[in-house]
């Protein structure tokens, strides 16, 4: 568990500060970890019969502690979220300089995927490695409207970002500026893919914005489902798509989320236009995705979830078939 700090002060739910301050350095509770590897294990095997290659993080021991010139860090996070480390666009990979102090050197469990894609003709790139300097986070950071009020707790003194701030959709990627990701960081993704790519910045109102992909998820051409207590503003080219609002999340009020509200009900992951895996305990949203027209895979992840993240967070496509489009 990693130290408590400013940063995650200002994106996580406030009611576990208490457990991450008793317990930075400690591992988290092992049943819950043990619960949520086998629901990974059978996520990666569904994957894998239907034809998917899958490809797992090295193991790595996330309680070394570690150390830069500027702050030290009594441990790591956990190898669990890919989306939050690799923005994978066309044949481009992009390791995201993370804000979290404690997701530092978190990559390092890729590594050895990330070389392989490189040896078979991927564009292997790190973004700027930042130095998350204590002066750089703002202790007044907005609680409430961040979107209106612009006090983000990262500035704009070097760029940071999660890759999960950013969602593909052919050659159009919408982004926010969130706690984790500022403008300076959504600016170097937008330059460095350059003109085949137009990268959207979109306004919505989240009290806590730390990734999109539980209130933006385009699904297919032409759909898009939006998180209903986040207003987002969309932009024209979208204002004829088919966008609805996701129902109320299903899990329990009193399940554990350590580091994500419910919302990351939302947070399906598509394997083609068509099929959609989503959380077997979300019935309202498997029926709207249903009578949507899609294909629903229903999947336990519950105690998956407890650790900030659902089908999409826990997966980094790096090889779809088909040809990269325009759709809007
Ligand atoms: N960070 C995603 C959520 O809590 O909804």
């Amino acid at each position: 568990m990693p130290a408590w700090d400013v940063a995650l002060e200002a994106t996580m739910p406030a009611r576990s500060k208490l457990f991450f301050v008793d317990n930075a350095g400690n591992s988290f509770p092992a049943e819950q970890a043990r619960l949520a590897e086998l629901e990974l294990a059978v996520f990666a095997e569904t994957l894998q019969r239907l034809g998917i290659t899958v490809a797992r993080p090295a193991p790595l021991d996330h309680r070394r502690p570690f150390s830069t010139p500027n702050w030290k860090s009594p441990s790591g996070l956990y190898s669990m979220m890919p989306r939050d480390l690799l923005l994978v666009v066309g044949d481009t990979i992009i390791e995201a300089p993370m804000a979290w102090r404690a997701r530092y050197f978190e990559i390092d469990a890729y590594r050895h995927l990330l070389f392989s894609y490189f040896q078979r003709g991927a564009r292997w790139i790190s973004a700027p490695r930042p130095q998350l300097r204590a002066e750089w986070y703002d202790d007044g950071f907005d609680h409430e409207e961040p979107h209106t009020t612009g006090r983000y707790v990262t500035g704009e003194f070097e760029p940071t970002f999660d890759a999960a701030d950013f969602v593909r959709c052919g050659r159009d990627i919408f982004a926010q500026r969130s706690h984790v990701t500022n403008r300076s960081g959504i600016d170097w993704v937008t330059r460095h893919l350059g003109s085949d790519y137009t990268v959207h910045t979109l306004d919505i109102a989240d009290r806590a914005p730390m990734h999109i992909d539980a209130t933006f998820m385009p699904l297919a051409p032409g759909k898009i489902l939006v998180n209903p207590s986040r207003a987002v503003s969309l932009p024209a080219a979208l204002q004829a798509w088919d966008v609805r609002l996701a129902p109320p999340p299903a899990v329990p009020g009193d399940h554990t989320l350590y580091f994500s509200s419910p919302w990351i009900s939302m947070n399906v992951l598509m394997l083609d236009q068509q099929r959609v895996v989503v959380e077997a305990g979300e019935r309202p949203l498997i029926e709207m995705l249903e009578g949507w027209d899609f294909e629903v895979l229903p999947l336990p992840f519950r105690n998956v979830m407890r650790f900030g993240g659902c089908f999409h967070c826990v997966t980094a496509d790096v090889r779809r078939r088909g040809t990269l489009e325009s759709y809007l």
